[in-house]
């Protein structure tokens, strides 16, 4: 091949390369180790001295517009690669997440309490039987513990003295806390319950309470009244019509039911009473010396009334279109 038609297709192929890599194919073509162009330049020393004379200048220049020409076409799809900004255009919405109705009703809630001086405690959701029954005042074969239908857990090891399972109630976390803490305090618990039962739109077999407790020397139902109509007021932003109904609970003596007063109808939204002697002696307190209140509030129930949900299995149904409303 004579230097001129080596220049002529290398340019040719320079010219027609559409992609960068191309480029590189070229150089190693003709100016790579074994290239056409190096080969030339390598043989100039066999050729006669007028030939080298003037072939040598020659190859050399070509090898340096070669070079250029290669550089400049790389320059040309560096510039194409990098991205032009439109300054002008429509900006690209940030896509916001939700945040869950129980989450959100739930951190309101400990907020309120929290503005109320109540300390946040926490409980292990995996509970024993002493805990979530037979400290409250629920021994085996009580009739009560049928308040609580109960998915009870398989002996880990047989070594293991306690069933196991998984706590019906935030209830089990006033005994934990009252084991290691003296009086006077208050405190709320957050958390996941769960019951062995059919579901149905009010029914599910998970599903969260917030329990309150506060005991000192003489707190008392009237303590609680205040609490609670404090909680209703800012939780739904005006003031609530609620009533005390008497109820029944092992570990309360005297237990209420709290309905609040909503759109014409009465709805139930805790249990609640004065903490049971038994239980005080279970967290190894005098009864004669404390005295104390604890609730239990449904926090689906309160997400449900809130924001007008008719169905609790919406809050786990794991569908956006749902959760995307909040
Ligand atoms: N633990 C009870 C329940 O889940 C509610 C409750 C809590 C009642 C505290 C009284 C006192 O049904």
């Amino acid at each position: 091949m004579t230097l001129e038609e080596l220049e002529k297709s290398a340019r040719g192929a320079i010219k027609d390369a559409t992609v960068r890599e191309a480029l590189e194919e070229i150089r190693i073509h003709y100016l790579g180790r074994k290239g056409e162009l190096t080969n030339i330049l390598r043989s100039l020393k066999e050729l006669p001295l007028e030939e080298r004379k003037s072939i040598g200048p020659r190859a050399n220049a070509l090898r340096n517009d070669l070079e250029d020409l290669l550089a400049e076409a790389a320059a040309k799809f560096g510039q194409a690669e990098e991205k032009i900004v439109d300054i002008s255009a429509p900006g690209k919405k940030a896509v916001r997440g939700h945040i869950h109705p129980l989450s959100r009703v739930q951190a309101e809630a400990v907020k309120i309490f929290e503005g109320l001086n109540f300390s946040v405690v926490l409980g292990p959701e995996v509970e024993s039987e002493h805990y979530n029954f037979d400290a409250l005042n629920i021994p085996a074969n009580h009739p009560a513990r049928e308040m609580w239908d109960t998915f009870w857990l398989k002996p880990q090891q047989k070594v293991e003295k306690e069933k196991m399972l998984l706590r019906t109630h935030t209830s089990p976390v006033q005994v934990r806390y009252m084991e290691e803490h003296e009086p006077p305090f208050q405190i709320v618990v957050p958390g996941r319950v769960f019951r062995y039962e059919a579901t149905d739109q009010s029914h599910e077999i998970n599903f969260y309470q917030l329990e309150g407790l506060m005991v000192g020397r003489d707190v008392n139902l009237g303590n609680f009244k205040f609490i609670i109509e404090e909680f209703l007021r800012k939780f739904f932003g005006k003031k609530i019509d609620f009533r005390f109904r008497p109820s029944y609970f092992p570990f309360t003596e005297p237990s209420v039911e709290v309905d609040i007063k909503l759109g014409g109808k009465w709805l139930e939204v805790m249990g609640a009473g004065m903490v049971s002697p038994r239980v005080f002696e279970y967290a190894h307190y005098n009864p004669r010396d404390w005295q104390g209140f604890a609730f239990g509030v449904g926090i689906d129930r309160l997400a449900m009334i809130k924001y007008g949900i008719p169905d609790i299995r919406l809050f786990y149904s794991g569908d956006l279109r749902f959760i995307r409303q909040f």
